[in-house]
């Protein structure tokens, strides 16, 4: 029979040291706020509910994390007296009764599933507390793992450690699996006579073992114990983020030139056999289908890039941007809220915005869907096949029928039908030997001038 769990997250921290107008577990790591991510990796733990404890921006972190796959009750410790206090602030979906209670973080987005499974497996072999550990160089700050013959018998934090005792470099990483059947029992327990007055949900191992219970630790990893305190320890999370998040995808046959220089979303799909170049940044809701290319410094956010399109260098698109097979967006383009037929070509600085390009149809360089009327947005309509000459603009609402041909420099102000070609500018005109004779006119005028100011 499955095992059930709930999991506890804390996320009520002040966010002091973040310095920042929202709690950290807001701040966005690959596109979304971190809290989001424990949520994915806890649905991934097999792990279905789940009791988030707030304090600060109470609804907007229990907005973040709802969104996830689990189902989420909010709970709010309204005064911040330690991880147990915390965690207790949950009693009543605690008490429901669940076989394990996992204990995890709002602000430690690298955990993956393994070390909570490992964690969870701990429980069922039989133990009553799993301490996470990790091994690391530098154990300042953290609660040291005391380990008597073999057994995990105490953790001590930082600020009550002896001189010995902070020697020790296996650490704990903050999460923690609870037999569920004595979790309260435990948890009531815990007291705050220790340096900082706070209960700490750490005193559980000595509890445990003293009620002759059995404590474990597990090992994970150091990196993905990494909480986030900071904007430095922020950005060393989204690094870390990146690097796998770029390695996946280059395991699923994607290549990339020089990984270190391409930034993903959370949500960012790339087929096999996509090339991208250095510098591109995918912002939230890409697809890119397999073959397709995305040359160097090009910017993509709720786009759509179907098999064999061409992408950049330099392009930009922008929500909406949804190009068919084999389409090319090229250098310096932007493209909003717009279809790009299969096959068609928008090579050169252009823009175009709430527009429907048909197949195969060429956009020419420095052409302009004049979208924008300044109140509302009107849409541009562009047939199968049609050729859009350089420097034209297309105010908006206005359509051009398939196999239609606007002159370059044009203003498109009228429907253009299939087939037409429409100029829309001043038609040229030719004076011969006009050149000349303004040359001379212009040459005399300048030497009268002179002549004036020498004879002052
Ligand atoms: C905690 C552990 C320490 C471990 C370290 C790993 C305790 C007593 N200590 O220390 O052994 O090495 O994590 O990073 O558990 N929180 C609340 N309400 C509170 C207190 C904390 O929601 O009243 C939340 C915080 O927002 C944070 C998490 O619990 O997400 C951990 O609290 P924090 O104060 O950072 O614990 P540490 O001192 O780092
Ligand atoms: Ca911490």
């Amino acid at each position: 029979m499955k095992r059930t769990c709930l999991a506890v997250i804390l996320a009520a921290g002040e966010s002091t040291r973040m310095k920042s107008s929202m709690s950290k577990v807001l701040h966005p790591v690959g596109g979304r706020p971190m809290i989001a991510h424990v949520v994915d990796t806890l649905a991934r733990a097999e792990i279905g509910t789940a009791a988030l404890v707030v304090g600060r921006d109470a609804a907007a972190v229990t907005a973040a994390a709802a969104a996830g796959p689990l189902r989420i009750s909010a709970f709010t410790q309204t005064e911040r007296l330690g991880t147990g206090h915390a965690v207790l602030a949950a009693r009543e979906a605690i008490a429901k009764g669940h076989d394990d209670i996992l204990v995890v973080f709002g602000d430690t987005p690298l955990i993956t599933e393994g070390p909570l499974l490992a964690a969870r497996q701990a429980l069922t072999d039989g133990n009553d507390v799993v301490v996470i550990g990790f091994h690391t160089a530098d154990p300042t700050g953290y609660g040291r793992l005391i380990i008597k013959e073999g057994r995990l018998v105490a953790i001590r934090e930082q600020r009550d450690a002896t001189d010995e005792e902070k020697k020790i470099t296996y650490c704990n990483g903050g999460l923690m699996a609870i037999n569920g059947a004595k979790a309260l029992a435990l948890l009531d327990q815990i007291g705050n006579t220790n340096a900082k007055g706070e209960y700490y949900l750490t005193d559980l191992v000595e509890i445990v073992v003293a009620a002759g219970g059995k404590a474990i630790a597990v090992e994970a990893p150091e990196t993905e114990l990494t909480g986030c305190n900071t904007r430095a320890e922020l950005a060393y999370i989204e690094r870390i983020w990146q690097q796998r998040r770029r390695h996946e995808l280059m395991i699923a046959g994607v290549s990339m030139i020089a990984p270190e220089t391409v930034f993903l979303s959370y949500d960012t799909q790339i087929g096999q056999d996509v090339l991208i170049e250095p510098n591109v940044v995918f912002g939230p809701g890409v697809t890119v289908e397999s073959g397709a290319v995305i040359h160097a410094f090009s910017h993509l956010e709720g786009a759509y890039v179907s098999t064999g399109a061409t992408v950049g260098p330099y392009a930009r698109l922008r929500p909406g941007a949804n190009l068919g097979e084999g389409a090319k967006v090229g250098n310096f383009c932007e493209v909003k809220q717009a279809e790009i037929g299969a096959g068609a070509k928008v090579n050169h600085l252009t823009y175009i915005g709430d527009a429907f390009i048909g197949e195969k149809t060429n956009i020419g360089a420095g052409t302009i869907t004049c979208n924008y009327d300044g109140v509302n947005k009107h849409i541009t309509r562009i047939g199968a096949n049609a050729f859009i000459g350089s420097n034209s603009s297309l105010v908006a609402p206005v359509s051009v029928g398939d196999d239609a041909l606007v002159a370059s420099g044009s203003v498109i102000t009228q429907d253009v039908p299939a087939e037409a070609v429409a100029f829309g500018r001043a038609r040229q005109e030719i004076k011969p030997g006009r050149a000349t004779t303004l040359r001379a006119r212009y040459q005399a005028e300048k030497a009268a001038k002179k002549a004036k100011v020498d004879g002052q």
